[in-house]
C-alpha cells in the first residue's frame, strides 16, 4: 500500500512548475526583444554581389531596422559588395557566402543565421544564371510570367493548379523536361524554346513558391518579376536600370503582416502567374 498523497506537496509542485514555465517563458521573450532590439528584422539576399540582388540589399540597408546578410557565392566578390555599400554609408550589411547549388554551403549559412541571430525575417532568393552565352543579344523584349511562354496547355493548366499539384509532381515535371531536353523534343512537347531551361526553372520556382505558401499560411510567400532589367544577365540590354528592378522586389518583401501570400507581382502590382 502506498504512502497517501499530501495535497500540499503536490500542490507546491504544481506551482513550481508553473513558475519555472513563467520565468522560462520571460526569458525567451527578454531574449527575443533583445535580438529584435539589436539587429531589428534580419533579410538574406541570395546573389547579393551585383545586378538586381546588389540593389535589393542597398535599399532593405536603408530601411532603417533591418540587417542584410548579403551572400555570394564568391568570397571576394561579396565581401567587395558590403565593402561597396558600407562606403555608402550602410553600416547594417554583413557578408556570408552562399552557393545555392551547395547543399554544405547553406547549411553553413543556416548555422551561422542560428548562432548569431536565432531568427529568420525575410529571404529574397535571387540568385540566377541564364545558362546560355549570347551571340547575337538577348530576347528584345521585356518577358512576363515565365509560364506565359509554355505552349502546352495541359502543362500549363497543371503548374497552375494549385490545389492539387505537389513537389514530388513537380520533380516528375522537371525530370520530364530533362529527358525531352535530350532527346531534343523540346518545341515538339511544347516546352518553351528559347531559353527553356532558365524559363521551366523559373516556372517550377513559381509553382514550388505557390505550394510552400500552401503548406505555410502563417509566412507569405510571393514572387516578383523585376522587370527586364539592365544587368550582366541581360548583357545590359534591359528597360530599367537596377534599382528599378530591385525596387520591385523589395516592394514585395516588405509587404505589411497579413497581406497576401502566394502571388505573383509585377510592376509593383498583383498579376496572374499563367
Ligand atoms: N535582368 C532581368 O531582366 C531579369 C528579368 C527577370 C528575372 N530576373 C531575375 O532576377 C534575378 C537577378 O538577376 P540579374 O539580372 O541581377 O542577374 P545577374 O546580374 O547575372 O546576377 C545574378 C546573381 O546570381 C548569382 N548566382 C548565380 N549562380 C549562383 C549560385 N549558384 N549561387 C549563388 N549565387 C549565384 C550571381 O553570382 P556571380 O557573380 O558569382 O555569378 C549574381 O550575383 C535572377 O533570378 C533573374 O532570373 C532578371
Amino acid at each position: 500500500m502506498g504512502k497517501p498523497k499530501c495535497c500540499f506537496c503536490s500542490l507546491l509542485r504544481l506551482v513550481v512548475v508553473i513558475v519555472w514555465l513563467f520565468s522560462v517563458l520571460v526569458m525567451k521573450l527578454a531574449s527575443v526583444r533583445k535580438l529584435e532590439l539589436e539587429f531589428g528584422r534580419v533579410a538574406v539576399v541570395t546573389g547579393g554581389n551585383k545586378g538586381i540582388g546588389l540593389e535589393v540589399c542597398r535599399q532593405l540597408a536603408g530601411n532603417s531596422g533591418i540587417t542584410v546578410i548579403l551572400t555570394a557565392r564568391d568570397e571576394a566578390r561579396g565581401a567587395a559588395a558590403v565593402e561597396k555599400l558600407r562606403e555608402q554609408g550602410l553600416s547594417n550589411v554583413v557578408f556570408h557566402q552562399l552557393d545555392i547549388g551547395d547543399a554544405p554551403s547553406i547549411a553553413r549559412l543556416a548555422e551561422f543565421l542560428k548562432t548569431r541571430f536565432e531568427k529568420l525575417d525575410i529571404l529574397v532568393n535571387n540568385a540566377a544564371f541564364g545558362g546560355v552565352e549570347y551571340i547575337h543579344g538577348p530576347e528584345q523584349r521585356s518577358q512576363t510570367s515565365e509560364e506565359e511562354l509554355f505552349r502546352n496547355e495541359e502543362l500549363k493548366q497543371e503548374l497552375n493548379d494549385i490545389d492539387n499539384l505537389t513537389s514530388e509532381r513537380l520533380d516528375d515535371l522537371l525530370n520530364m523536361f530533362l529527358k525531352d531536353f535530350e532527346d531534343n523534343v523540346v518545341e515538339a512537347r511544347g516546352w518553351p524554346m528559347a531559353f527553356s531551361a532558365y524559363k521551366v526553372a523559373k516556372a517550377a520556382i513559381n509553382a514550388y513558391s505557390r505550394i510552400l505558401a500552401r503548406r505555410y499560411p502563417m509566412l507569405r510567400i510571393n514572387c516578383a518579376h523585376p522587370g527586364y532589367v539592365k544587368t550582366d544577365m541581360t548583357i545590359k540590354s534591359g528597360l530599367l536600370t537596377p534599382d528599378e528592378g530591385g525596387s520591385r522586389v523589395v516592394a514585395v518583401a516588405l509587404l505589411p503582416e497579413g497581406s497576401t501570400t502566394g502571388a505573383f507581382f509585377e510592376d509593383f502590382k498583383e498579376s496572374s502567374f499563367i
